[in-house]
């Protein structure tokens, strides 16, 4: 028997017997998976997936090294299971069905419980029935603090996320197999947070953390902001320690499926004055997403008092001692059905991970792509021959990318690589916590059609 029949046979026992609820942590609330309606525009749109019957998915606060207890109930008809993306967590708590955990069945509970080593801005979403639940709401944000208060006067949240309408609000499909086998299926309205370009007021003159998120399943966002003395402090969760130039409308800064930027900006001190965020979408002039407003008397505050962000506990890859290994993304060779287990199929595979797609969740016989050992610093060389775009995310691990033939890439520390037509990304790590890491391509008809895989750390 191997690993995934093992999980499969004992988890089906367990759920039979009601093992599958492991009780609630003491003093912590229950995330209850549940269906929602919400007026996404003019009509209320029904059908949507959140931890409450009205509202989005909460932004859940955490603090570095402090432990958090997240019961994730699912009252749902199907499967699900939560992934808490970016956080290098131990393996058991990360969510991904058949590979970490069992998915979690309908009734049941999965106590989440870990402390988070880093701090930053980070996100949380299903791994199972992905396209089903993200596409209809399912994708909120993680907020970890510094141990230490880095001297803002106020943070906002910005959760970028399209969804599929018809005019009366209801859903559309949440994909078309020729969207999938191409970029992806776009969504035809743009939110944040849910809201329809929502205004958000701040003390006129002071400092705001502006946490972007893009959580959408399938569009890169083109963003800058107007109006503000900003600063870029934080990519992918992560401090940046090196020059990152603020982007501006002929150089938007691209943030794919799955990735966070963290703004540091000085209010301007005229009541009323406003600082945009904006967003270039295809065949449009640029367009506001959401519009800070200055309120109140105005405080002076100065970005230049800003403490810099501590850099998280990340070791840093030894290249002269790294080895190397080759991931080629592209098409698939044979377009063979997945199988499919608890947790959705789209019912193809267009795409493929050094020529195999993966065959579908609870996928029996699948190894790894590679087997990293332990602490050991590795070069992974992600090859994208395909035309489209794509964000290649690995669990568990941070990693640093080293250079592109392409263009020159700042060595940020990121979970998430978007790796553009053609283009060839060396990224290097170490391998500092075992397990079996998911990594994938975070459009979710990509993943979900065969761009996704996992790595082993022994
Ligand atoms: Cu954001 Cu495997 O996920
Ligand atoms: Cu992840
Ligand atoms: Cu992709």
């Amino acid at each position: 028997m191997n690993r995934r029949e093992f999980l499969l046979g004992s988890g089906a026992t367990a759920g039979a017997l009601g093992l599958g609820c492991i009780g609630l942590a003491a003093g912590a609330q229950e995330l209850v998976v549940q269906p929602a309606s919400f007026a996404l525009r003019d009509q209320v749109t029904t059908g949507m997936v959140s931890l409450s019957p009205d509202a989005p998915p909460p932004v859940l606060h955490g603090k570095q090294g402090e432990v958090m207890r997240l019961p994730v109930r699912n009252t749902l008809p199907d499967y699900t299971a939560m992934h808490w993306h970016g956080l290098r967590i131990p393996n058991d708590m990360d969510g991904v069905p058949y590979l970490t955990q069992m998915p979690i069945g309908p009734g049941e509970v999965f106590d989440y419980e870990f402390t988070p080593p880093d701090a930053g801005t980070y996100w949380y979403h299903p791994h199972c029935m992905t396209m089903e639940q993200m596409a209809h709401g399912l994708t909120g944000v993680l907020v970890i603090a510094e141990a230490a208060d880095p001297g803002f006067d106020s943070e906002q949240v910005i959760n970028l996320r399209d969804f599929r309408l018809n005019d009366d609000g209801s859903f559309l499909p949440a994909y078309t197999a020729r969207g999938a086998a191409r970029a992806g299926t776009f969504g035809n309205v743009q939110t944040v947070n849910w809201l329809d370009g929502p205004v958000y007021d701040h003390v006129a003159g002071s400092l705001v953390r502006l946490r972007v998120v893009n959580t959408d399943t399938t569009r890169i966002y083109k963003v800058h902001l107007n109006g503000a003395e900003a600063r870029i402090i934080a990519w992918d969760g992560h401090p940046v320690e090196v020059d990152f130039p603020l982007p501006s409308a002929d150089d938007p800064l691209l943030i794919g499926p799955g990735q966070r930027v963290d703004f540091a900006l000085k209010m301007p001190l005229g009541e009323g004055q406003t600082v945009d965020l904006m967003a270039k979408f295809p065949g449009q002039p640029n367009r506001s997403m959401t519009r800070l407003r200055a309120v109140g008397a105005p405080v002076s505050r100065e970005l230049r008092e800003l403490r810099p962000l501590p850099v998280n506990p990340t070791t840093k890859p030894d290249l002269a001692n790294a080895e190397l290994h080759e991931f080629v993304f592209g098409w698939t060779p044979e377009g063979g059905e997945p199988t499919n287990g608890f947790c959705g199929s789209l019912g193809y595979n267009f795409w493929s991970i050094n020529r195999r797609p993966w065959p579908g969740d609870a996928a029996k016989g699948v190894g790894p792509l590679a087997t990293l050992q332990r602490g050991k610093s590795y070069v992974l060389r992600l090859r994208n021959e395909s035309p489209n775009l794509h964000p290649i995310h690995l669990h568990g691990l941070a990693f640093v990318p080293i250079k592109s033939n392409l263009r020159p890439l700042p060595p940020l520390l990121t979970d998430t690589m978007l790796l553009l037509k053609d283009e060839v990304v060396e990224i290097a790590l170490v391998a500092d916590n075992p397990g079996d890491w998911a990594f994938h391509c975070h459009v979710i008809e990509h993943q979900k059609t065969g761009l996704t895989g996992y790595i082993r750390v022994d």
